[in-house]
């Protein structure tokens, strides 16, 4: 069964505690968008909300970093944040990507590579033995709500097939546009994590849509 992850950048930062309640009680993990306004064109949330976050997070943190030089930041994420899976983008590391992993895994924490959707998915193949999961944007990192972009089944289905050909345990993370009416075939394509930020919380009724999203 895939693990829903809420992506909180859609959360209400006005009533912060009653969102995080609803991925305490009925989702998996809390999908954490790190923006830096120059990796990619918009400024999220950093330390401040993060660190607070965790205090009432019951359920795994995952740290999605959108941000240039990622290692910098690893070991706060890690030790301030609790953060459990980090990932960073393969085009703000390119060939320091080995070093990052090997960061993140230092610091106890899962590592994840992420690729948008312009990468080649075989760019990646070279680390499928270092990471814990990939995470493959099904838009353009940097906004929530953009439309899902079809080409990503076909994406999906490609590094899971080499993932099985290498007889490896690398899970697929999908972030971007996920909702019930795609989420069924993402599942089947092999995506482990579904990650919704929209779809959750600007539905009318959010436990459902986490219900819908599992394929319940
Ligand atoms: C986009 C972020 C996503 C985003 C997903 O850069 O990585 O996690 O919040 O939002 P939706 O589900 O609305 O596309
Ligand atoms: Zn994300």
């Amino acid at each position: 069964m895939a693990l829903i992850a809420p992506s909180m950048l859609s959360a209400d930062f006005l009533d912060l505690g009653k969102d995080i309640e609803l991925v305490n009680r009925y989702a998996d993990l809390f999908h954490l968008d790190v923006m830096d306004g120059t990796f990619v064109p918009n400024i999220s949330f950093g330390f401040p909300v993060i660190n607070a976050l965790a205090k009432k997070a019951e359920k795994p943190l995952d740290v999605h970093l959108m941000i240039v030089n990622p290692e910098k930041y690893v070991e706060r994420f890690a030790k301030e944040s609790h953060a459990s899976m980090i990932s960073f983008h393969y085009e703000a590391a390119r060939e320091k990507s080995s070093d990052v992993i090997r960061l993140i895994r230092e610091c106890g924490v899962k590592p994840g590579i992420v690729i948008n959707p312009d990468c080649p998915v075989e760019s990646i193949f070279q680390y499928l033995e270092e990471v814990d999961f990939v995470l493959i944007m099904s838009v353009f990192a940097g906004f929530g709500g953009q439309k899902f972009i079809e080409d990503s089944h076909s994406r999906i289905r490609h590094l899971k097939a080499e993932i099985d050909r290498r007889g490896l345990g690398v899970k697929i993370e999908v972030d971007g546009g996920v909702d019930p009416s795609n989420a069924p075939e993402l599942i089947r394509d092999g995506a482990d994590i579904l990650v919704a930020g929209s779809s959750v919380f600007r539905a009318p009724d959010p436990v459902k849509a986490i219900a819908q999203l599992r394929g319940e």
